[in-house]
């Protein structure tokens, strides 16, 4: 049986992961710090799976006590979603995150080529990509069409968007020169959760993202909703993104692990060769293809909830980027995937456990 390490696997997305990868008949180790995420994510994973997954507390920076994991298994994979994500803060601690994100990154890849594991499917985003100049709206439909997964510049707009693209950056050479095999895998907004809902995004303290917000405003625990500002060129001036719902991002996931598991990928050098030979790298953007601004969000969750959800115009938030979009044809075409949750299905299994 094929053995995954999921690095972040409590977290909202990770813990999604190892549900999908489980039931998809592999073995799955977590190792997580529980930095942002409990063990209360543990215990759903077992109510839906029907055992408790293996998991290691262990900080990413620990290399020993990470070591140890490693020796305990004998993995074929690397699924990576262990990361410091707030946009804004990463404005305010960029240091913080280029320490955390790319150093901690670095002792794993050291231990994946000590161990042999070379196959990885690195959790990237579409802040790899340079926001484009806000374009007039009628542009945007003829924009989002150029942004394919090529489109990739340094000029990122805040320091977690450019920790992910320096670990693309890493992961291309560690590919061309390491023998690792690599995909990456970028999406912006995911949202949902597990319809059994024993797991969904259930930050710790005030959320920083606008759904859980908006859900905690229609329980009335908190009281009203900012709204980032409201002068952009969208279709009600507040911005827009592309949420994709958690359990068809996951689908990707499992896609792009069996495109690698079909190509005759070379861990191992063939004999006498120093260097292993070159791996696979290739990168999908995940992507529904639609567009959602916050009032639009603030809607959509009033019909679903059937509560009021007052909101306030407020300044813009650091960090944030302006319209974000890509082309999603190629996981389509080439993953043979594509996200078919609705919006309304999405805030409907994020309301059932905020409504719990
Ligand atoms: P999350 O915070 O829920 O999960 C991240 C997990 O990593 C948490 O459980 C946290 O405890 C753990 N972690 C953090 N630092 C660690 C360390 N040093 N050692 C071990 N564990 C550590 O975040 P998420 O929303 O599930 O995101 C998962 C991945 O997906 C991240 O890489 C994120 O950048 C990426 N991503 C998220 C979004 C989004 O909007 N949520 C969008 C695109 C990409
Ligand atoms: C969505 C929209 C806000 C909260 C996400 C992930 C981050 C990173 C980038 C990807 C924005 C507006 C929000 C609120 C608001 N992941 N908003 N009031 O900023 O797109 O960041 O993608 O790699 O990890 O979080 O997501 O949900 O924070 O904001 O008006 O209280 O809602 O301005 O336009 P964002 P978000």
């Amino acid at each position: 049986m094929k053995t995954i390490l999921i690095t972040g696997g409590t977290g909202y997305i990770g813990s999604h992961a190892v549900v999908a990868f489980e039931q998809a008949g592999y073995k799955t180790v977590i190792v997580d710090n529980l930095s942002n995420s409990s063990l209360k994510t543990i215990d759903g994973i077992e109510k839906i799976i029907g055992y408790r997954p293996d998991f290691f507390e262990v900080d990413l920076r620990d290399k020993t006590k990470l070591e140890d994991v490693f020796r305990k298994y004998d993995f074929d994979w690397v699924v990576h979603f262990a990361w410091l994500k707030a946009v804004w803060e990463s404005c305010e601690k960029p240091l913080e995150y280029f320490d955390n994100n790319i150093v901690w990154s670095i002792r794993l890849f050291e231990l994946m080529k000590d161990y042999w594991v070379r196959n990885i499917i690195f959790s990237s985003s579409a802040t790899v990509y340079t926001s484009p100049q806000p374009s007039p709206l009628k542009e945007r439909e003829q924009a989002q069409s150029w942004i394919k997964e090529d489109f990739v510049t340094w000029n990122t707009s805040n320091p977690y968007g450019t920790t992910k693209f320096l670990l693309e950056v890493i992961l291309t050479d560690l590919s061309k020169f390491a023998g690792f095999n690599v995909i990456n895998l970028r999406y912006f907004n995911p949202i949902g959760a597990h319809e059994s809902w024993y797991i969904w995004e259930d930050p710790d303290g005030i959320p920083n993202n606008l759904l859980p917000y908006i859900m905690k405003v229609a329980t009335g625990e908190l009281k009203k909703l900012r709204v980032f500002w409201d002068d952009y060129d969208t279709v009600d001036g507040t911005w827009v993104r592309d949420y994709i719902d958690v359990v068809d991002l996951i689908d990707g996931h499992l896609k792009a692990y069996e495109l690698l598991e079909n190509i005759p990928l070379s861990n191992f050098p063939p004999e006498g060769e120093r260097i292993a030979t070159k791996g696979f790298i290739d990168n999908f953007n995940l992507w529904v293809g639609r567009w959602v601004s916050v009032l639009e969000m603030v809607e959509a969750a009033k019909k679903v909830t059937g509560k009021d959800i007052t909101y306030e115009i407020a300044p813009r938030r650091e960090g944030d980027l302006g319209e974000v979009y890509c082309n999603p044809s190629k996981a389509k075409s080439i993953l043979d995937w594509e996200a078919t949750t609705s919006l309304e299905d999405s805030l409907r299994n994020s309301w059932k456990f905020y409504n719990k």
